[in-house]
């Protein structure tokens, strides 16, 4: 933890949820952090809370990453800031659910836009400059739903299965370079991305939901590890490695009681 301290880390979709979690144990560990969403009152919010508790500097900067310039946007922001950036956390998301041929084609390529292209610009665009100073680590958000496809979310597992496809190439490419590689793989997690994707969540998802702080905590201990695949929690764990054993027809329809539409938690 010790190496952290001082380094600047930068959070993505830090407004809220998983995101929100990961940069108050990046400020606990004494990182500076860099916060971004669209959301700027939330991150505002999160600022004031950070800095009442740690002596670190917080820059907020807003910024949509569903938009193609987004990503470029934000590292040239950053450049003007004059600050180096150690940790990247590749979080921000959004879930979108229904069948796929109900689904709007913008909302579709939105959410490639998000999860898939912005993540692969930011994560190219910080990359070469860790490499060069030998030094650096990188934490991709990917989900459980990303290891078979998935049935009523179609669009998003398949950008989470190219976000862990992706994420553990990186992890072989980068050893002995300085710069760590993790992919962290959430199962259902109690946050507003469900509402946000307008998903009522099922029983089965609720049961199994866990608190982001706990999932934020396995991930911010696996990336120091060097851990290529975290998935958070006990459960998560099982379901994954009997993923690999199961038929694939079997996997998918497993899938698609999670994409079940339910009754609101609400
Ligand atoms: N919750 C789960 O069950 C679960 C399971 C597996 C994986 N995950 C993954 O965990 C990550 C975090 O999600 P969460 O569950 O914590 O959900 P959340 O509470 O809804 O947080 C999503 C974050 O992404 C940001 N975001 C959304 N659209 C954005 C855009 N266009 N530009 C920039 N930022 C944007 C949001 O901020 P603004 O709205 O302020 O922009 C927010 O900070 C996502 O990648 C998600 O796929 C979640």
């Amino acid at each position: 933890m010790k190496e952290l301290k001082g380094k600047w880390a930068l959070v993505t979709g830090a407004s809220s949820g998983i995101g929100a979690d990961l940069a108050r144990l990046y400020a606990k560990a004494g990182c500076n952090l860099i916060i971004t969403a669209r959301r700027e009152q939330r991150l505002a919010e999160l600022k004031k809370e950070l800095s009442q508790q740690n002596d670190i500097r917080i820059e907020i900067i807003q910024n949509d990453l569903s938009t193609e310039t987004g990503p470029q946007e934000l590292f040239d922001t950053i450049e003007d800031r004059k600050i180096q950036v150690s940790i990247l956390i590749n979080n921000a998301g959004i879930a979108l659910s229904g069948k796929f041929n109900d689904i709007p084609l913008d909302k579709k390529l939105g959410i490639i836009q998000l999860n898939l292209v912005s993540l692969t610009k930011l994560t190219h665009l910080f990359l070469h400059g860790m490499i060069s100073r030998k030094e650096g680590w990188i934490m991709q958000v990917a989900s459980v739903y990303g290891f078979q496809p998935g049935p009523n979310m179609a669009t998003y597992a398949a950008t989470k299965a190219y976000v862990i496809s992706l994420s553990e190439a990186l992890n072989f490419e980068l050893k002995g370079t300085g710069v760590k590689h993790s992919v962290l793989c959430p199962g259902p997690t109690r946050t507003e991305i469900f509402d946000t994707a307008g998903h009522t969540t099922n029983i089965l998802m609720d049961n199994l939901s866990m608190d982001s702080m706990d999932v934020a905590k396995e991930g911010f201990k696996g990336l120091l590890n060097g851990k290529s695949v975290i998935v958070p929690g006990a459960i998560n764990k099982a379901l994954v490695s009997s993923n690999r054993f199961s038929p694939r027809s079997l996997t998918v329809f497993g899938a698609s009681l999670f994409g079940k539409e339910g009754t609101s938690r609400k």
